[in-house]
């Protein structure tokens, strides 16, 4: 069994960034500049946010961080996302999901400039996404379809499930794997709550994709011998043994199935910190454009 190590992996991503940002101070080239927006103060994704922000410090590039309370309204918002469309200093902006529920997501997203869109979650990134033109990746998929690459796992011709159909992680991928291109050429199964003998179809998997949420769903006995597993997972689970009251679980029994898996990404340390490497690699490749 081989880890999938996307710290290792997103570090030597960075690494290359920061390389190029380097090259462009000294030539007096801009910097590339990525900006945040979250409203409200959920404690995950103001830890994922400021995870990103330290990301921008440590290869080089600039941040803005606008973090708005809890009641904002979708005008408020709308100004904001108004203001980093217009500023030729940002080359790519996110606004970090999930919204309040009063703020209409998908409205949203449709207002952020596709060209500065470095999440890829507007609608014109993920049509030409489906149709194999240049875009900009949703990250988490980036992330996965270069941990996959990067480590040479074989998946033309091979039976591909992925577990949940979410717009950022499940549709994404299962879109991705199907297509002609590095890490892709499988045979793709999108399976989900309504899906019927789960077991049966994972069973038959050679790589697994799994994105749903629910803490340690994919068990041992789902599984065959020699799959690679990418586990997007990332819940938070009371744990009174933990100082901070809680540790991090993914989709997937990772104690026992690890004992089947060819390749395996662990929780946390996998799919997790690809996710930011692949955002900042959008982000320069957004300021390239640019
Ligand atoms: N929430 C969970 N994942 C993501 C992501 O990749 N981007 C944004 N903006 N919000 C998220």
């Amino acid at each position: 069994m081989q880890i999938l190590d996307g710290r290792k992996t997103s570090n030597d991503i960075k690494d290359e960034i920061a390389l190029e940002v380097a090259a462009r101070k000294k030539n007096g080239n801009k910097i590339p500049h990525l900006a945040a927006i979250i409203v409200g103060s959920d404690g995950a994704s103001q830890t994922y946010v400021a995870s990103k922000v330290k990301a921008c410090q440590k290869v080089g590039f600039n941040s803005t961080l606008i973090d708005l309370p809890e009641d904002t309204t979708e005008e408020q918002l709308l100004h904001e996302i108004e203001i980093l469309n217009k500023d030729t200093d940002i080359d790519g902006f996110i606004v970090q999901l999930p919204l309040p529920k009063h703020i209409d997501e998908q409205k949203i997203l449709m207002l952020v400039n596709p060209d500065k869109d470095v999440d890829g979650f507007h609608p014109t990134n993920v049509g030409r996404m489906t149709l194999d033109l240049p875009c900009y990746l949703p990250a988490t998929p980036f992330g996965i379809m270069e941990l996959l690459e990067r480590y040479q796992v074989e998946t033309s011709g091979k039976n591909v499930v992925v577990l949940g159909r979410s717009h950022i992680v499940g549709r994404p991928m299962s879109i991705l794997m199907s297509q002609k291109r590095k890490a892709g050429n499988a045979t793709v199964t999108l399976a989900h709550s309504r899906t019927q003998n789960l077991a049966k179809i994972t069973k038959n998997a050679d790589i697994i994709i799994a994105a749903i949420g629910i803490p340690e769903f994919l068990k041992a006995d789902m599984v065959k011998d020699g799959v690679t597993i990418i586990d997007v997972g990332i819940t938070r689970v009371k744990d009174v043994t933990k100082k901070r009251g809680y540790r991090l679980a993914g989709d997937v029994d990772f104690e026992q199935v690890s004992k089947k898996a060819a390749f395996i990404t662990p929780v946390p340390g996998g799919v997790g910190p690809m996710t930011i490497a692949m955002l900042l690699k959008n982000t320069l490749l957004a300021s390239r454009h640019r």
